[in-house]
């Protein structure tokens, strides 16, 4: 196998990210649920790499808001996440100043008084600074105290503001079907204009995903043959080797189909398919990703299959069933594997098909995707069957979102010898060779988006209709016909064995690495 060995200049890189038009006005961030996991793992490590990186105004505060009262301990214990999940150093020099800016306010969401000293202590924030700081809501809440919460911020005067800028972030999941997706998006309407508005999808913000568009669009010699003529089909796979991680009552709720399917799969489909956007604004690509999902075909029954894990082994350790997982309905239903085949019936991508898959407990953690290139005539080389590998592969483009990031081509090359044997090789692209290794997890980049006012990296009420408009019918329909055979996979497989005859039954087979 070839590697490419390009490595940046490291003064390079950093001159990349320092731009200092990026820096966003003075700012104060206040996550809603701030006791959850995902603020200590994942919010509070992304803001700091912002700040190391000098990323974050000067004039920055944070306020973590829950019910508990953790006034006490949530800064040293937002510092213990920050140095346990974002690589810091406890005596990092930045790390002491940043967490000065870090602040609690405990409180019920529906609680009139709470949201009255909230607004006092945001205010305090702008008198320390001596201006009015622009505030970002994150709400990283169950999806069922959104609403609530907005009409209360909207009540007490914090939704809207004369001379800064008012915006929200809202996690996933975004509605549990159609309809509450469209009433949900209605609601969240009442109190902000679209363009306050932050759907975040922590895939976007990542890196390898934002270099799809780099890739098809930045290169002259990608895009010409990015299309039915030259195009056998797709893969998509996002394959995590953990399982639930103790969050039984969500994810019996959601399923893979609801949980990544809707989502980050769909994201990284539109990136994949869509015709090059006018700019990298927000309304140029929202449009083109929304145009892919509404051109797709509505989904077939037999096009969908779906999946739960028993128990089994992953990496030499046994791993217990879903049914047999904390706060999980021993005959529980819920699937947490999904496969499904696509079809986009536009002039780029009619009769390409595009299979997708993502599951817990499989094999590995790995999230690609696969372009395979339709075969050439192969009377050339096809009679040679003497070689050591005279079976010819068909070119494929993989691009690797995570982990071991990159890209790799697959070609067919001569095998030295004094005959003609042909062997598929790959040249490689990787990440942590050219750029050095990339401690972002994607929410640093949706962060400062967010701080900016820049959506291009959110999505769309359009676009989440559109894909619920997708998904619904077979959230419906597997509701309706409760599966016989769960579990239908061992933990530490590559799933059920309806997703191998899913694409087995058109000549192909997934790329399992
Ligand atoms: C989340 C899902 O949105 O994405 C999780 O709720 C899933 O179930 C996670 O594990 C995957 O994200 P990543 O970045 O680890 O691939």
């Amino acid at each position: 196998m070839a590697t490419t060995e390009i490595k940046i200049p490291t003064e390079q890189i950093q001159a990349a990210v320092k731009r200092k038009e990026r820096v966003p006005a003075p700012t104060v961030v206040v996550i809603f649920g701030a006791s959850g996991d995902l603020t200590k793992r994942k919010l509070l490590p992304a803001l700091f790499h912002l700040e190391q990186g000098d990323l974050l105004p000067q004039e920055f505060g944070m306020i973590g808001v829950a019910r508990r009262d953790l006034t006490a301990t949530f800064a040293d214990d937002m510092k213990d996440g920050i140095v346990e999940f974002g690589g810091a150093t406890p005596d990092n020099p930045k790390l002491a100043g940043f967490i000065e800016k870090v602040s609690y306010h405990p409180m019920n969401f529906d609680d009139d008084t709470g949201y009255e000293k909230l607004k006092e202590h945001l205010v305090a924030f702008d008198t320390k600074y001596g201006v009015k700081c622009n505030r970002l809501f994150y709400l990283a809440v169950a999806p069922e105290y959104f609403s609530g919460i907005l009409h209360f911020l909207g009540r007490h005067g914090m939704a809207k503001s004369e001379n800064s800028h008012v915006r929200v972030i809202i996690e996933k999941p975004f509605g549990h079907d159609l309809e509450s997706a469209r009433i949900l998006n209605a609601d969240v309407n009442q109190v902000l204009d679209e363009d306050q508005i932050f759907r975040i999808d922590h895939y976007l913000g990542k890196e390898t995903v934002q270099n799809i568009l780099v890739f098809r669009f930045a290169n002259g010699i990608f895009e010409p043959i990015w299309n039915r003529n030259y195009i056998d089909h797709i893969q998509i796979t996002a394959a995590e080797s953990i399982g639930i991680e103790g969050r039984g009552p969500f994810y019996e709720k959601a399923g893979a189909l609801r949980d990544v399917m809707q989502n980050h799969m769909m994201e990284l489909l539109s990136f994949v398919c869509m015709e090059p956007p006018v700019s990298f604004e927000a309304a140029a690509v929202r449009h083109e990703k929304v145009k892919v999902w509404k051109a797709i075909q509505s989904i077939q029954m037999d096009d969908a299959v779906r999946g739960q894990y028993g128990p089994g082994e992953i990496n030499g350790k046994a791993v217990k069933g879903y049914r047999q997982e904390d706060r999980v309905d021993p005959n529980s239903q819920t699937e947490t594997f999904v496969a499904l085949k696509l079809g986009i019936e536009n002039w780029r991508w009619a009769g390409v098909p595009i299979y997708l898959r993502t599951g817990k407990r499989l094999a590995k953690r790995e999230t690609e995707i696969t372009i395979q290139f339709k075969q050439p005539p192969m009377l050339l080389f096809g009679g040679n069957t003497s070689g050591p590998c005279s079976d010819i592969q068909p070119n494929l483009i993989t691009m690797r979102i995570q982990p071991d990031e990159g890209i790799s081509l697959r070609f067919g090359a001569k095998v030295p010898s004094p005959d003609m044997t042909v062997c598929p090789v790959d040249m490689n692209f990787q990440y942590s060779t050219a750029f050095g290794t990339n401690s972002a997890n994607g929410y640093e980049r949706l962060l400062l988006d967010a701080m900016l006012g820049d959506a291009t990296l959110f999505a769309h009420r359009d676009g989440v209709e559109a894909t619920w408009t997708l998904m619904t019918p077979v959230l419906q329909a597997w509701a309706n016909a409760k599966p016989a055979d769960f579990p239908n996979y061992a933990g530490g497989s590559w799933g059920p064995q309806c997703a191998e005859e899913l694409i087995g039954r058109d000549g192909r087979r997934w790329n399992n690495v």
